[in-house]
């Protein structure tokens, strides 16, 4: 699978995510499309973070083509209480796609989200831990350890709220997963794992470990600065809300981030350099012609 094939086939609901109204589809030639969603936050400081959810929600309804599934990693809410539980579930049961979460740490009160288990997510293996009390321990290794040796040779992909290795940005680090050393050393033993998805940090990025990808998803809420200087103070940034995109091409996954909301509005090049656009059609229809690149 050529990543010019998959970007092909993605282009139809980039194309088209805020038009909405065409018939959901799959999409050709991804196995399998996750929305990853993290730090909703619902009810916490940032007052609007329950509508900067719904802003999420909203563009993945109007997505082309619908997620298989949205997957929520964790801090859903702020402070784990019945009524922000009840406002992020009314909120994301307005998704058209099935959607499933984990707990983080601001959630660890909320009993529908403890414990670990596993999914079936098509031709994946979807293993969903919960690192809400901010460890790994002995136990959860024996028991991630003896999951994924079920997995056989099935490609997996792992979900959890914290990033299992060093970030960079310090404070975060601080408040980082006890026993990450831990969780690296049983998912590298299994190299079927193609992708660990997690939180937490409130930014986007990613590492690798062998063949296995590491990602860290941006929030809805409030964004983390980037900052690798230890010498700052603990800082925020103004960015929109955002969220995951990762499609399953058989083998791996192409990743990306998509911000939403009005600081994020779409604008066609179309409509300023006609020609231009014309141009791009002419250079696609020549790619359809020769095939896809070896
Ligand atoms: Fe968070
Ligand atoms: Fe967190």
């Amino acid at each position: 699978m050529g990543f010019a094939t998959v970007r092909a086939a993605l282009a139809g609901f980039v194309a088209d995510a805020t038009r909405g109204g065409r018939r959901a589809g799959r999409l050709q030639d991804v196995h399998y499309l996750i929305a990853q969603l993290s730090d909703t936050h619902v009810g916490g400081p940032h007052f609007e973070n329950g509508h900067r959810l719904s802003l999420a929600v909203d563009a993945i309804n109007a997505m082309t083509v619908q997620p298989d599934l949205v997957l929520v990693t964790g801090d859903l809410t702020h402070e784990g209480s019945a009524e922000q539980w009840s406002e992020f579930s009314d909120r994301m049961n307005g998704l058209r796609s099935a959607w499933q979460a984990i707990a983080g740490n601001h959630d660890r009160s909320i009993a529908e989200l403890a414990g670990h288990r596993t999914l079936d997510a098509g031709s994946l293996r979807l293993v969903l831990l919960d690192s809400s009390r901010d460890e790994f321990t002995a136990d959860d290794a024996a028991w991630l350890d003896s999951a994924l040796s079920e997995c056989g040779d099935r490609a997996t992909l792992i979900a959890i709220h914290h990033p299992p290795f060093e970030t960079g940005i310090w404070w975060m680090d601080c408040l980082g997963l006890a026993g990450r050393e831990l969780f690296e050393t049983v998912v590298r033993r299994h190299t079927q794992v193609v992708k660990v998805l997690s939180g937490h940090v409130h930014r986007p990025i990613q590492t690798q470990w062998g063949s296995c990808s590491l990602w860290v998803c941006p929030s809805t809420a409030v964004a983390i600065a980037l900052d690798l200087d230890p010498q700052h103070d603990p800082a925020e940034s103004a960015e929109p809300p955002a969220f995951s995109l990762h499609a399953f091409t058989g083998s791996t996954f192409v990743s990306y981030v998509v911000p939403v909301g009005a600081e994020a509005e779409r604008s066609s090049i179309g409509a300023r350099a006609p020609e231009f656009v014309a141009e791009m059609r002419a250079l696609q229809q020549q790619r359809r012609r020769r095939g896809p690149a070896t």
